[in-house]
C-alpha cells in the first residue's frame, strides 16, 4: 500500500526503531521542546504570582502558631490548598490563589487529606471549639481520629526567637519592616490580650489582625494562643467579593 514516497519516510523512521540510542536522543529533543515552551516564558515575566489585595505577612503571633502547626506535623493530615474543582469549592470555599501562600516559607499545601482542608478554616468555629478540639478532638467530633494535643494550652509560648524568625522571613522576601521586627515580641502580647494598648498600631501594620485572648487564659501567652490565632486567620485575608468582581470586569 505504501507509495515509494511514503516508504522512504518509513525507512528514516526505522533508524529510531532499530537504534535505541537515536530513539533516546529523539525523545530528549521532543520533550525539551515541550519543556522550553513552558519554562522559558517564566523568565520574561515580571511576576509569576498575581498580586491580590488583602494579602499581608503573618503577624508574629500567627507566625508562631504556624511554627507550631509545622512542629506538630498537622500538614501530614491537612492540606491548605483548595483546588478549582466543583466538589472542593462547594465544600471548602473559593479555590486557593497562588498569592495566598506567597508569604509561606515553606508552603503548607500538604499532600494528604486524612482530615479536611484548612485553607479557609478561619472564622468557621469559635476559639473555644478549637481549644476543645485540640485538647481532645473526640469531645466535639465523636468519631474523630485526629490526635489530641493537650499540652498546647498548658505550654508557655516561647517568644525568645521571634525576632530572628521574622528576620529570616525578611531575607526570604517577606516584606517585614525593621519596625515590625523590633516590635515582634510586644506585638505578640498585644494580639493575644483582651485589653490591648497599641491595637490600632498593630492593625495598621497588619490589617484584619484579630486581637483577643484566644486561649481563655488572659494571664498567660500559650502555644494554644498562637495556634488558634493562626487557624482563625487562615483564608480570611482576601475579600473574594472584591476579587471576583474585579475578575469579571476584566
Ligand atoms: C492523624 C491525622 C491528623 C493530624 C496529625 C491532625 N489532624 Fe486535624 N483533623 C483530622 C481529622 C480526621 C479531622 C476531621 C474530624 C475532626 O474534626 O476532628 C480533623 C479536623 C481538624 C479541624 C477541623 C476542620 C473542619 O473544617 O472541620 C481542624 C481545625 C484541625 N483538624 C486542626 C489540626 C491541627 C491544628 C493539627 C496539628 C496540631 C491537626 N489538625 C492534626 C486529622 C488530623
Amino acid at each position: 500500500m505504501a507509495s515509494s514516497q511514503g516508504s522512504s519516510i518509513w525507512a528514516k523512521h526505522a533508524l529510531f526503531e532499530k537504534h535505541s540510542f537515536y530513539l533516546l536522543i529523539g525523545i530528549l529533543l521532543v520533550i525539551s521542546v515541550g519543556g522550553l515552551v513552558e519554562i522559558v516564558p517564566l523568565f520574561y515575566l515580571k511576576n509569576t504570582i498575581e498580586k491580590v489585595q488583602g494579602m499581608r505577612p503573618y503577624t508574629p503571633l500567627e507566625l508562631a502558631g504556624r511554627n507550631i502547626y509545622v512542629r506538630e506535623g498537622c500538614y501530614n493530615c491537612h492540606s491548605q490548598m483548595i483546588r478549582p474543582l466543583r466538589d472542593e469549592v462547594e465544600r471548602y470555599g473559593h479555590y486557593s490563589l497562588a498569592a495566598e501562600s506567597m508569604y509561606d516559607h515553606p508552603f503548607q499545601w500538604g499532600s494528604k487529606r486524612t482530615g479536611p482542608d484548612l485553607a479557609r478554616v478561619g472564622g468557621k468555629y469559635s476559639d473555644l471549639w478549637h481549644l476543645e478540639h485540640l485538647h481532645n478532638p473526640r469531645s466535639v467530633v465523636p468519631a474523630s481520629i485526629m490526635p489530641s494535643y493537650p499540652w498546647l494550652a498548658q505550654t508557655k509560648l516561647n517568644i525568645k526567637y521571634i525576632q530572628e524568625d521574622l528576620r529570616v522571613q525578611q531575607i526570604l522576601g517577606v516584606p517585614y519592616t525593621d519596625e515590625d521586627i523590633e516590635r515582634a515580641q510586644q506585638d505578640m502580647r498585644t494580639q493575644a490580650s483582651n485589653d490591648p494598648d497599641g491595637a490600632d498600631d498593630l492593625q495598621k501594620r497588619y490589617p484584619k489582625a484579630q486581637i483577643r485572648d484566644f486561649d481563655g487564659n488572659p494571664g498567660e501567652l500559650t502555644e494554644a494562643d498562637a495556634l488558634v490565632a493562626y487557624l482563625q486567620m487562615l483564608g480570611t485575608l482576601v475579600d473574594f467579593k472584591l476579587y471576583d468582581n474585579k475578575a469579571n470586569v476584566r
